[in-house]
C-alpha cells in the first residue's frame, strides 16, 4: 500500500489527497472504489481462484489427496491445460469433507468398524458442518457447481445451556439461552445505566454524548424509565399470548437473579458466536456437505487413482516419482514435473519424503487435534415437539460432550439426527477408546439430563473420532505461536519440486475455506514457475 502515498506529476491530485476527497464525499465505499479503479483493490486474495494464463507446457502434476484441496488443485489445474494425476488413498473422494448416511461404513484405528444405519434421509456430517459468509472460495464453488445450500442455524435463543459446574438455583438446570443473555445483559445495562445518570463514569464518558449513551444501555438491556431491569417479553413468557377473552398471564417471564446467572457461568457461552469464524446464521449444503465433496469429484473423477497408498515421494533435478501402494495391493509408481501433496502433516511425516532437512523439521512443528463427533438418530422429534427448539447448540460444561447441536434440515418431520457431542483434546481422546456402543450409551446418558424424552427417543449412533481415522490422524492442524512463526511459512515454500498444500497450511485451519485457499495459493506458484521455466 506504500503506493498510496506517491504523488502524481504534473500537479494533480496525490493519490492521497484523491481518497482523502473520496472519503469526505462518500467514506470508505467510495474510497475501497478508488482504490479498486487504481489497482489497490481490497478484495481478498481468497475470493477466486487464480488465473492461470499462459499455457502449461505440456506440464505434469501429481497430486497426493482428493480432498477439497487436491480436487480444487486438479480442477483449476486441468482446466489451465495441466496434465493432472490424482492419488487418494481411500475408495471415495473428499478428504474430510465426508457425511454419514444409511450403508457408510468406517472402521477406526483401534479396530471399531461402524456401518451406519440411519434411516433414508437421515445424515451427520462428522467432518466440517457449517459454512460461514465469509468464506468465500468454499462458496465460489458451491455456486460454481450449483451445490444446493440452506441455513445452517449456529445460534438459537431457545436453546438450552446446561452447566452443572457452576452454582446456585441455575446450576445443573436446562436454561433457555436467550433467558441468560436478556437477563445478564440486563443487569449489566442497569448497573451501567444508574452509574451512568448518577455521574459516576463522568470520566470515561467525557467528550461523548452521555444522555445517547444512556439512552443506548437503556435500549440494549430493555431497561424500564426508573433505569431497572425487569424482565423483557423477548425471553418469552411462562404461558404464551393466545386467542379468547383471557389475556392469560401475558406476563415477562421473571428474571432470573443477577446472583443466580453470574453463579451460573451459563453466560460463558455467550460470545461463542461474536467470533470471526462463528455467525448466528451460517450454511450448510442441503443433504450433507459431502455434497460438495461429490460436486468437485463430477468435474475431477477420472483424473483420481482411488486406493492408492502414497509410501514414498522422491525428487530429482527434473521430477518427482511416488511410489504407492495401488488398489490391488501391488507397489506403483507415477512421476510428474511437480507434485502437490495435501495428505495432513500427521500422516505425512510418517511417510518416506525426499525432502530437505529444514522441511522435514518443520512437519513436526505442528500439533493435530483429537476431535469427536457422535449422530444420535431419535425417532422423533422432541426438541422441536416438546421443546420448541429448532435447530441450534445446546452448550454443556459436561466433559466429553461439550455441546449437542439439533439438526438444521427436515424441520417437523418425524425423525431427526442430532449432533450428541462435539468435544476436542483430552476428552474426545478419552471417550474415543471407548466402543462405538459404548460412545452412544455415554452421549445418551448426557442428552438425557437435559431432555427427558432423550433416552426413550434414541434409536441408533454413528461416531467418528478422526484423531483415529486412518489417513487423517487429526480434526485439523492446530499450529502453536513457534510452529506458525518456524516451521509454517517453510512449508508454505516448495521443497524442490514439492509443493504442500490443505487446511494446515493456511489461516482458516479446520475450514474447508482454508484447504482451498492454500491450494489456491500453491498451484499459482508452481504456474508461476512454469511460465518462468
Ligand atoms: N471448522 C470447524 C467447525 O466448524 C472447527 O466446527
Amino acid at each position: 500500500m506504500s503506493g498510496l502515498d506517491a504523488s502524481s506529476a504534473g500537479g494533480v491530485l496525490t493519490r492521497r489527497r484523491f481518497f482523502e476527497s473520496l472519503a469526505a464525499v462518500g467514506g470508505m465505499s467510495l474510497v475501497l472504489s478508488g482504490m479498486e479503479a487504481l489497482g489497490f483493490s481490497q478484495a481478498s486474495a481468497a475470493e477466486l481462484p487464480p488465473e492461470l494464463t499462459g499455457g502449461a507446457k505440456n506440464t505434469k502434476v501429481v497430486i497426493l489427496g482428493a480432498g477439497l484441496a487436491g480436487m480444487t488443485a486438479a480442477y483449476e489445474l486441468s482446466k489451465a491445460g495441466y496434465q493432472v494425476q490424482v492419488l487418494e488413498a481411500r475408495s471415495f473422494a473428499g478428504g474430510r469433507c465426508q457425511t454419514a448416511r444409511k450403508g457408510f461404513k468406517h472402521t477406526d484405528l483401534i479396530g471399531h468398524e461402524q456401518t451406519c444405519q440411519f434411516d433414508d434421509g437421515h445424515y451427520i456430517n462428522h467432518g466440517p458442518w457449517r459454512i460461514p459468509y465469509h468464506h468465500r472460495s468454499t462458496l465460489h464453488y458451491t455456486k460454481l457447481f450449483g451445490v444446493p445450500l440452506e441455513s445452517f442455524v449456529n445460534d438459537n435463543d431457545a436453546a438450552y445451556i446446561y452447566f452443572e459446574k457452576g452454582k446456585g438455583p441455575l446450576n445443573g438446570k436446562p436454561v433457555r439461552k436467550g433467558e441468560v443473555a436478556a437477563d445478564i445483559r440486563g443487569y449489566a445495562a442497569e448497573l451501567v445505566a444508574k452509574a451512568a445518570s448518577q455521574g459516576q463514569l463522568d470520566a470515561p464518558l467525557s467528550g461523548l454524548d452521555k444522555e445517547r449513551f444512556v439512552a443506548y444501555v437503556v435500549n440494549e438491556g430493555r431497561l424500564s424509565k426508573d433505569l431497572a431491569y425487569k424482565g423483557t417479553e423477548g425471553r418469552g413468557f411462562s404461558i404464551h399470548p393466545g386467542a379468547g377473552v383471557d389475556p392469560g398471564p401475558g406476563k415477562e417471564l421473571t428474571p432470573y437473579a443477577f446472583k443466580d446467572v453470574l453463579d451460573s457461568n451459563a453466560w460463558k457461552v455467550l460470545s461463542s458466536v461474536t467470533g470471526y469464524e462463528q455467525q448466528r446464521t451460517m450454511l450448510q449444503p442441503i443433504g450433507g456437505m459431502d455434497q460438495i465433496a461429490k460436486a468437485f469429484e463430477k468435474q475431477v473423477g477420472p483424473m483420481i487413482r482411488y486406493g492408492a497408498v502414497v509410501e514414498k515421494i522422491k525428487q530429482s533435478p527434473t521430477g518427482v516419482t511416488v511410489a504407492y501402494k495401488g488398489a490391488d495391493g501391488k507397489p506403483a509408481e507415477v512421476t510428474a514435473d511437480y507434485c502437490l501433496c495435501t495428505i495432513p502433516l500427521s500422516v505425512l511425516k510418517q511417510i518416506d519424503v525426499d525432502a530437505s532437512a529444514p522441511f522435514k523439521a518443520a512437519m513436526e512443528g505442528v500439533a493435530y487435534a483429537p476431535v469427536n463427533k457422535i449422530g444420535l438418530q431419535m425417532k422423533n422429534r422432541f426438541w422441536e415437539d416438546k421443546h420448541h427448539i429448532y435447530g441450534g447448540h445446546i452448550y454443556t460444561d459436561l466433559a466429553g460432550i461439550n455441546s449437542i447441536t439439533l439438526p438444521s434440515y427436515g424441520w417437523q418431520g418425524q425423525k431427526g439426527v442430532l449432533l450428541g457431542y462435539y468435544a476436542f483434546g483430552g476428552e474426545a481422546a478419552r471417550i474415543s477408546a471407548k466402543s462405538p456402543a459404548e460412545r452412544a450409551a455415554f452421549a445418551v446418558a448426557a442428552g438425557q439430563k437435559i431432555f427427558p424424552e432423550y433416552a426413550d427417543a434414541y434409536e441408533n449412533a454413528f461416531s467418528f473420532s478422526w484423531h483415529l481415522a486412518e489417513y487423517n490422524l487429526g480434526g485439523w492442524a492446530e499450529w502453536g505461536e513457534t510452529g506458525r512463526k518456524d516451521s509454517y511459512p517453510v512449508l508454505c515454500q516448495p521443497d524442490g519440486r514439492l509443493y504442500l498444500a490443505g487446511e494446515h497450511l493456511s489461516y482458516l485451519g479446520g475450514w474447508q475455506a482454508g484447504a482451498i485457499e492454500s491450494a489456491w495459493q500453491q498451484i499459482a506458484r508452481i504456474h508461476a514457475r512454469v511460465q518462468q521455466a
